[in-house]
């Protein structure tokens, strides 16, 4: 791998284990709640997620230029939650992510979906050009209403996208995730999908690191929260420190009411 791949790749992986913050949500659903006024939710947020995930519109609107934090660009799209989410093509150049020092692409693909080929080679060209440019390839794996989330399918997915040249693979936790982990050659970070009560959320990533994941991809269940940077801080004291989800829970609680230490994680 040619050193400004390998140099970009470890500004987003890091130690191998990461916190990504993903607030990529509007290219397909708009306004979502919690990202009504994305600068204003990354801002304070920034701090503590070893990256961020967004798309470029929010980045040049949003986020302050002076920023050193690794940008993930998500540069797939065209579709709109009222129509079918599978039509994606590329909406970002590899020029504009170069031009907007991005350290990784993120592109989504619907294994099974209706659009399933022309997802893959979207994926396809993003790896044929980030090898051109020293670009690494973040793989979201994309899921339908109709698809089981379970380790079966996600472990098809993720290792159909390592095998098309993927650096990183964004997927979902799932029973016997450990297999999903085993059977794809990069490094699988995980979405934290619908908002769920902190502790749950918590536990999810607790779970997904003891299964092997690198790391989380997580937008809503932190910037949802009623204690957004309380919230990431504890999600890192689980990825970074090893802490237990009850650990990390105790701490955002104390928090919350005023009493004990916040979570020990430091910003990155
Ligand atoms: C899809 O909207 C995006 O790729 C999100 O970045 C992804 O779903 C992760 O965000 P969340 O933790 O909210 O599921």
């Amino acid at each position: 791998m040619d050193w400004g791949k390998q140099n970009r790749l470890a500004r987003v992986m890091g130690t191998g284990k990461t916190v990504m913050l993903a607030v990529d949500h509007g290219y397909f659903q708009g306004p979502t709640t919690g990202l009504e006024n994305p600068g204003k939710t990354i801002a304070p947020l920034l701090p503590y997620a070893d990256s961020v995930m967004l798309t470029r519109g929010v980045l040049r609107t949003s986020v302050d230029a002076a920023s050193e934090k690794p940008v993930v660009l998500r540069v797939s799209g065209g579709a709109s939650i009222l129509k079918e989410l599978s039509d994606e093509g590329v909406t970002t150049s590899i020029e504009e992510a170069l031009r907007l020092n991005a350290s990784a692409v993120a592109v989504s693909i619907f294994v099974g979906g209706d659009h399933e080929k022309e997802s893959l080679m979207n994926l396809a060209k993003l790896v044929d050009e980030g090898e051109r440019y020293g670009m690494p390839v973040l793989a979201v794996t994309a899921v339908g209403r109709e698809m089981n989330r379970d380790a079966r399918y996600l472990a098809l997915a993720c290792r159909i996208a390592a095998e098309m040249g993927a650096q990183v693979v964004k997927t979902y936790h799932c029973e016997d995730f450990r297999r999903v982990v085993d059977s794809c050659p990069v490094p699988v970070v995980i979405a934290g999908g619908k908002k769920t009560p902190e502790r749950d959320a918590l536990e999810l990533a607790a779970k997904a690191m003891a299964d092997g994941a690198s790391g989380v991809d997580m937008g809503r269940n932190i910037f949802q929260s009623a204690d957004p940077v309380g919230m990431i801080r504890a999600v890192r004291s689980v990825v970074h420190e090893g802490a237990s989800a009850a650990e990390a829970f105790s701490a955002l609680e104390g928090r919350t009411k005023g009493q004990g230490p916040a979570p020990s994680s430091s910003p990155g």
